[in-house]
């Protein structure tokens, strides 16, 4: 079967990309807006900023921001419902991957409106046509769902979080501009890029990886190894990078997948509301570990992307234990915690059931059991 790539019609990068907003909406033509942001977002200001540009050209729009994080089935519902209510022809949405993909589902069922249960979009979606024009505008430098043919939503009843896959629904247009995300603390500056540091090494040990995306993988790796302790410090080149790498990140595993780590990540999330990177960063060097023998010479380049000097004179063990201590490293010095608390042992079974049904796992380059998954999670339990 041919490899398949995806990628955004346009996309716009750097500082004050966003003033390019109003010309893409007037060449299209956008009569009504859906802009699609969380209450978070609009409180501090960042939805404004691109808000604002919309009203100084006089552009019409409503404002949809009932989301939460790890949005869910009724999040995309109520979008729905006032997206039809206002009449609107196209979405801007601004946001981190929770408003990003609340508006990717709308989006979809606008345009196919069978899959208003939204349950039956899990997995490669049927669908038949593209969602309604979307312009994505990230605010974080973590999922990039700007540039994925993937979203994600929760389903609270069920108690899971499922991966919608549809070539649908890639936004039309990405403007990724830097400064959406400055106004990031810390901790979520340091969550969100270790995510995409995560989507970068997974995509690039994912099964299906191949030249185009494993070009984009080691780039993505490159940047944010170097720029993630700058953009926790605020500092603009750090930002600058970030907004970057994880971008390209994103270019890649759209295309190819990813692995356990992120099924397991979505089972965390599901279960206790953990923060999607915080999930992906403390699974990393564990998932890693896990898959070392099955992924070729691979961790060596990903601890030379990373910086590692000598590669090329270390034994498979060496470079092995390079590539994961380099990321243990850097999850250290941007904070992230390496156990959670609420993970119990009677817990187990099911969530390790629910990272095997997930749609990343079978990107994974080695199979699975529920003990050794089971053990996996065990690692972040507070001895
Ligand atoms: N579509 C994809 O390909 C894809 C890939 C990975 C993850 N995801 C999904 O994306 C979601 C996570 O998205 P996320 O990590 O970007 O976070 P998020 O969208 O859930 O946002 C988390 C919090 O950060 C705040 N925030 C966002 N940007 C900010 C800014 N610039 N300044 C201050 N606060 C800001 C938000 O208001 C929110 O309270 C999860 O549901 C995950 O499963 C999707
Ligand atoms: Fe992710």
């Amino acid at each position: 079967m041919a490899n398949r790539f995806v990628l955004n019609t346009v996309s716009y990068h750097g500082k004050g990309a966003i003033n390019e907003i109003p010309g893409i909406a007037k060449n299209e033509g956008f009569k009504k807006v859906f802009v699609c942001s969380d209450p978070d977002l609009v409180k501090f200001g960042v939805t404004g900023k691109v808000t604002d540009l919309l009203d100084k050209e006089g552009i019409e729009y409503i404002l949809y921001s009932e989301i939460k994080p790890n949005p869910t089935i009724q999040n995309v519902k109520d979008g729905v419902k006032a997206y039809k209510a206002a009449g609107c022809d196209s979405i801007i949405t601004i946001g981190g991957g929770s408003s990003m993909d609340t508006a990717k589902a709308v989006g979809i069922i606008i345009n196919n409106p069978e899959f208003e249960d939204v349950r039956s979009l899990e997995g490669v979606s049927p669908t038949k046509n593209n969602a309604v024009p979307t312009i994505a505008v990230p605010t974080t430098a973590g999922t990039a769902a700007e540039v994925t043919i993937n979203y994600v939503i929760t389903d609270v009843e069920k108690v899971r979080k499922f991966v919608c896959v549809d070539v649908h629904d890639i936004p039309k247009y990405a403007v990724v501009d830097p400064d959406m995300m400055s106004s990031m603390p810390k901790g979520l500056t340091a969550a969100t890029g270790m995510d995409a540091l995560t989507h970068a090494i997974e995509g690039y040990t994912t099964r299906g990886a191949w030249e185009l995306s494993d070009m984009f993988h080691l780039e993505a790796i490159k940047l944010i190894s170097k720029h993630l302790r700058q953009a926790v410090n605020n500092e603009p080149e750090g930002r600058e990078g970030m907004a970057l790498g994880q971008y390209i990140a994103g270019m890649g595993f759209s295309n190819v997948g990813l692995g356990i780590d992120h099924a397991m990540a979505h089972t965390l999330s599901a279960h206790y509301d953990t923060p999607h990177g915080v999930a992906c960063a403390m699974l990393l060097p564990i998932s890693m570990e896990f898959n070392k023998d099955f992924t070729g010479e691979r961790l060596k380049e990903i601890a030379r992307a990373m910086g590692v000097k000598g590669v090329d004179e270390m034994s498979k063990e060496e470079y092995q234990k390079a590539a994961i201590d380099a990321v243990k490293k850097l999850s250290e010095d941007v904070g992230i915690p390496k156990t959670l608390d609420k993970i119990t042992e009677e817990d187990l079974p099911q969530i390790a059931e629910d990272a095997l049904n997930d749609a990343c796992y079978p990107g994974n380059p080695r199979e699975a059991t529920k003990e050794q998954v089971m053990d996996m999670f065990r690692m972040l339990m507070v001895k």
